[in-house]
């Protein structure tokens, strides 16, 4: 461009000034130049630093997103989760408790039915109900200061009123009859024990399993003079043992048939003098120093009609 200038103008410029100047916009140029390059460089590193900036921004608010998102989809989730937990522990415990209420009562109703066969055994031969309850809490208290625990004291509990199940094979002209039997008619008398035993020894439950037992050995005798078999001493079972005193001590003291009832003052010599004979000697000793409660029982389960 100079050079142009310079031959248009050439008679006005001298050649001296033209290199001058020349030489002057060469350096101007290159200084330019170098800035040009300098600035172009700092650009450079500027947009570098720039876009890796914002490439890591953006890269951060991904990750921020997808994080704030994982959570609150955990949050949910776990909110869902939580909700399903305590609904499924809502219909556990309903179920739990349906499944409570129906143990209960199938338990109920076999306890009912046991004590209802025991009843009609004993209402058949003119006992009273209450006469089945009492020998219930009796054997109870027997059970429990003889050292059974409170389950098996439980399970005798409901299985004593059982003892004369057999009793309804009995024909009325001897099972009621208002005098002492004769030898012949005891005998007949005396097969309920095996005829209740049989009626009961079929099933597998407990409940059931224990009133045989007491079916089959409330007339057995320590000395081995009971029956239906004559076990002796600890060959009877406690079941049997225990009954056999708390069928005995309700009897005396309640009137029947054959018999008025008798009085205290008549009954606990009775059954202190047959420790060993007819009852379990400890049984005898666990009734005489338990005395009152045994009278607390029969006195709240009185006959009524007396
Ligand atoms: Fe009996
Ligand atoms: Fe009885």
């Amino acid at each position: 461009m100079f050079k142009e200038l310079y031959e248009k103008n050439v008679s006005t410029v001298a050649k001296s000034d033209y290199d001058a100047l020349y030489e002057e916009h060469q350096k101007t140029l290159k200084a330019a130049l170098k800035i040009e390059r300098r600035l172009h460089k700092i650009m450079k590193m500027s947009d570098r630093i720039l876009f890796e900036k914002l490439d890591a921004n953006e890269k951060y608010a991904k990750q921020v997103k997808r994080y704030s998102y994982i959570i609150k989809q955990g949050d949910s989730q776990g909110k869902a989760l939580l909700k399903t937990t305590y609904d499924l522990e809502e219909l556990l415990k309903i179920e739990l408790e349906n499944e409570r209420l129906l143990m209960q009562e199938i338990e109920e109703t076999q306890k009912e039915v046991v004590f209802t066969m025991g009843a009609i055994g004993e209402s058949r031969s003119k006992e009273t109900a209450n006469h089945v309850k009492r020998v219930a809490e009796y054997s109870k208290l027997f059970a429990l200061y003889y050292g059974l625990d409170e389950q098996e004291a439980e399970l005798l509990k409901q299985a004593s009123p059982m003892h004369d199940i057999g009793k309804i094979a009995i024909p009325d002209a001897i099972l009621n009859k208002p005098a002492a039997l004769t030898a012949d008619e005891f005998e007949v008398m005396k097969e309920h024990a095996q005829i209740g035993y049989e009626m009961l020894k079929h099933s597998t439950r407990p409940l059931m399993k224990a009133a045989a037992i007491v079916a089959h050995e409330h007339h057995e005798r320590f000395d081995g003079r009971g029956y239906p078999r004559g076990l002796k001493g600890y060959e009877i079972h406690i079941y049997g043992r225990i009954t056999a005193i708390a069928d005995v001590f309700d009897a005396l003291g309640s009137k029947r048939v054959y018999k008025n009832a008798w009085k205290d003052e008549d009954i606990f010599p009775y059954i202190q003098e047959r420790a060993e004979t007819q009852f379990d000697p400890k049984l005898v000793e666990i009734f005489f120093e338990h005395l009152e409660e045994f009278v607390a029982i029969r006195d709240a389960l009185k006959d009524e009609f007396y």
